[in-house]
């Protein structure tokens, strides 16, 4: 009888240890879905949590920063091993930060940045912003030469990390470059429909678009809203009016094919990927990530095969 005992418990202990550890659990607080790259953002994060058997439990926040705030809240209620946050905009996150470091679960920022005091997040991952509007910058002013050339600028989602820092890499720039200027600028919240809207105001405003050179847009998506308002209003779109964007999404490099757009900085939608690496160092033996990992930005041009490209992208996701 003693023995069965015996062999029945070693039987039991022997099971629970062969038991797969229990998989770490991850919050996810995304923006919501307003361009083509935060939709393949959302489903490489899904992917990479997949893949190393990460518990991804994802919250949409309808680009409001109260649902954010509510989802990373409930992820800290939950009891969750780590949250990944792209903050929509910049300001305002201190409390609900200090909150998550109170419950020592560690915050990983994804593709934008937060003002709050960097110990309050493990780290951030995303592309260096101000860089970005700098390289879209430096290729009009290269492209233009000394011609004149009147700017129109959508700007992202006001407050935004990628708005403020875009906006500042592409005048510096273009600063010292007197014949190039911005002669309009104004928030097209990252949307296409914006996107279009607001260029269709810009064209009315400026003679039908005669007075204009370039359109800068701090996305792909806003761009692509604004290619359709120029074809509408009689103009030929990467020609009449050049095109100069952010993101790298299949449909600017169709647009690009078509010689409907100039040029794009790519920015990976896997931010996720260096996320959930950092993490697993961080859950192994406590190792601190860099404050910030940088994520690769590469202009593309026309002469850049964009049809090529589009085909190595047009099934990732966006
Ligand atoms: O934060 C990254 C930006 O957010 C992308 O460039 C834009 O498309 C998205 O909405």
């Amino acid at each position: 009888m003693k023995t069965f005992t015996l062999t029945a418990a070693l039987a039991t202990t022997t099971a629970l240890l062969a038991q797969p550890t229990l998989a770490e659990t991850v919050g996810f607080a995304q923006i919501g879905s307003e361009s083509g790259w935060r939709a393949a953002e959302t489903t490489v994060t899904k992917q990479e949590a997949e893949k190393r058997g990460i518990d991804l439990k994802f919250a949409d926040a309808q680009q409001k920063q109260e649902n954010q705030i509510k989802a990373v809240k409930g992820f800290i209620a939950q009891g969750v091993d780590a949250i990944l946050l792209a903050p929509v905009v910049a300001t305002g996150w201190d409390e609900v930060l200090k909150e998550a470091q109170e419950a020592e679960i560690p915050v990983v920022l994804l593709d934008r940045m937060v003002d709050s005091d960097k110990s309050l997040y493990l780290t951030a991952v995303g592309s260096d912003l101000v860089h970005e509007g700098n390289v879209a910058g430096e290729w009009l002013v290269k492209d233009v030469g000394d011609k004149p050339c009147n700017v129109v600028e959508l700007q992202g989602t006001t407050g935004s990390s990628p708005a403020i820092d875009r906006k500042k890499g592409f005048e510096d720039a273009i600063a010292g470059h007197d014949n190039i200027k911005i002669i309009r600028s104004q928030t097209g919240d990252f949307t296409r429909t914006k996107g279009k809207e607001v260029m269709e105001s810009f064209l009315k405003a400026e003679d039908g678009g005669k007075n204009i050179c370039a359109l800068y847009a701090h996305n792909d998506d806003m761009a692509v809203g604004a290619i359709q308002a120029i074809k509408e209003a009689g103009l030929k779109p990467g020609t009449d009016i050049k095109v100069v964007s952010i993101d790298g999404v299949p449909d600017i490099f169709t647009a690009m094919a078509a010689g409907e757009a100039n040029a794009t900085v790519e920015l990976t939608p896997n931010m996720a990927g260096p996320a959930f690496d950092a993490l697993a160092a961080y859950w192994k033996d406590k190792t601190e990530p860099p404050k910030f990992i940088q994520t690769e930005s590469k202009l593309f041009t026309q002469a850049d095969d964009p049809q090529a490209v589009y085909e190595t992208k047009k099934d990732l996701g966006y």
